[in-house]
């Protein structure tokens, strides 16, 4: 799908499909140059109340001959309380209707939402609803006729005279969503494909194409720095556990400190020895959606050329269950010298995120994130509504919570208070690696922060619930969603904006 700004009033053709916002408390919209015809039919259905405009509402308005054959009139909501993700759903709906009516080409008109919010965000949203709707993870289906249709060519985003902003917006967009469906690509292998190994070339292969530095740390390399944990969860796997580090250093930056982003990549989930049940087991082969996020992230902020420095960290490993696989009771000891009891084989994030955790130290963080489809808890908790965010930092939460607003990947906060850390005591080490009691998300939180270096700004996100969608959703089909790729990118774009 091509996507290029047009402007209405000198393009002299129409498109097949336009699509056009309508608020709610705002039902007369200008559609600019349309044909009579077509005109007197919007018109119509916007007068006659048929078409309310109530936010996820489509109303189609088909007129063939003349201009566009079909218009569709897509609700937005209150003008006044209009989000980006709204657009993004917008954009995303109507590249999916035209898809459906056999369409090859769009257009969106963005006057219709000028003055509620900017243009170059709307740009931006437009972008990643058309671009991740039209997602698919289709290379294992060996007949076309089972792959869907992949919808229209070619999508116009119709703006009144577009100026060098807008087209930058456009270009940064089309990175951003690019790498979204580039990561969802890799980490919706099936892990008899994603092995660690296999991980950390997808990484190696980026980094090498975006001039970042990555190093890949293997097993012995991880015993060798006392990393218990990494070592723990994947003895029991015949494949050996990776610890990825991408390094992106912005060209005239120097004495910055980096933001370091630790993301979960567990190839596969069984549980290990408390071995999790059959039904639903499949779902953990995207138990490395963090790591993921990571690399995902990497490779935006690198093509994005944003003025931060980043380190990206992922310790990816496979848990199973086997004669050299840890048991429960088994103690192990961490970079940082804790020592943990695993009393649950199976809460094996936590244990490879503690080692990472550590390793970050050496960078001396500006801001340490940790991302981790860690606990049942938190997708039980939102749904796929949001992601848990838990720090030492309110100042960080704040940070990552407004770049999520504007990405559309929410974040909630859940409390680390101090009396939880007893639920996590152990009898026979330092802490135990589940909790005593039913705060399995904030225990989760709480444990890594034993591993963040205190005084630091740190912050942990839970993206159980977000990290992959169980059903195809208007931004994209079951499967990997891509969450925290556009959400990280932001956030060190807002870190570059204010300095
Ligand atoms: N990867 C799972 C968490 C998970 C479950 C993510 C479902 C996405 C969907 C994690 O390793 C896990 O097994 N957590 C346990 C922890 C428990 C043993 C304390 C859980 O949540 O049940
Ligand atoms: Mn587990
Ligand atoms: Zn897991």
């Amino acid at each position: 799908m091509n996507i290029r700004l047009v402007d209405p009033k000198t393009s002299a053709r129409h498109p097949e499909v336009l699509g056009v916002g309508v608020f709610e408390d705002q039902p007369r919209t200008a559609v600019s140059a349309l044909p009579a015809a077509v005109r007197a039919r919007v018109q119509e259905a916007l007068s006659s109340g048929k078409c309310k405009g109530s936010s996820g509402e489509v109303f189609a308005v088909f007129v063939p001959g003349s201009g566009p054959e079909c218009v569709f009139l897509i609700g937005l909501g209150k003008r006044e309380t209009l989000k980006l993700e709204r657009v993004r759903l917008a954009a995303a709906r109507l590249r999916s209707q035209a898809a459906a009516c056999k369409y090859a080409a769009l257009r969106l008109d963005l006057e219709s939402v000028r003055g509620a919010l900017p243009m170059a965000d709307v740009i931006g949203a437009a972008v990643e609803g058309l671009r991740m709707s039209a997602y698919r993870f289709d290379k294992y289906k060996t007949s076309g006729k089972d792959r869907k249709p992949s919808g229209p060519s070619e999508a116009e985003l119709g703006l009144r005279s577009p100026g060098a902003g807008e087209r930058r917006a456009l270009a940064e967009a089309e990175i951003l969503a690019e790498t979204v469906n580039w990561t969802r690509d890799f980490a919706n292998e099936p892990a008899n494909v994603l092995t660690p190994v296999r991980l950390a070339a997808v990484a190696r292969r980026m980094a090498s194409e975006e001039r970042l530095s990555c190093r890949v740390l293997g097993r012995a390399e991880c015993l060798k720095l006392g990393m218990g944990g990494i070592i723990g969860v994947s003895q029991g796997s015949s494949y050996p556990p990776q610890l990825i580090v991408l390094e992106y250093k912005p060209k005239g930056v120097k004495d910055q400190r980096p933001v370091v982003l630790v993301g979960k990549g567990v190839t596969f989930d069984t549980g290990g020895i408390s071995l999790k049940p059959g039904p639903g087991m499949e779902w953990m082969k995207y138990d490395m959606c963090g790591a993921a996020a990571v690399i995902g992230a990497l490779r935006a902020i690198a093509r994005l050329k944003l003025p931060v420095p980043v380190v990206g960290l992922a310790p990816v490993v496979e848990n199973m269950p086997g004669s050299k696989a840890q048991r429960p009771g088994d103690i192990i000891r961490c970079m940082n010298g804790k020592t943990v009891e695993v009393l649950n084989t199976d809460a094996e994030g936590r244990l490879i995120l503690a080692d990472a955790l550590c390793y970050a130290e050496r960078y001396k963080p500006r801001h340490l994130i940790d991302i981790a489809t860690l606990t049942g808890a938190c997708s039980v908790t939102f749904g796929d509504a949001a992601s848990a965010v838990m720090s030492s930092d309110p100042e960080l939460t704040a940070r990552l919570k407004k770049a999520g607003e504007h990405t559309g990947e929410r974040l909630w906060e859940m409390p680390l208070y101090e009396e939880y850390k007893e639920l996590i005591r152990a009898t026979h080490a330092d802490i135990q690696n589940i909790s005593k009691k039913n705060v399995g998300i904030m225990t989760a939180g709480l444990f890594l922060r034993e591993f963040s270096g205190h005084a630091g700004s740190w912050a942990h996100l839970d993206i159980a619930g977000t990290g992959f969608a169980d059903g195809d959703r208007p931004l994209g089909p079951k499967g990997v969603t891509g969450m925290g790729v556009r959400l990280f990118t932001r956030f060190v774009r807002d870190l570059a904006a204010e300095r």
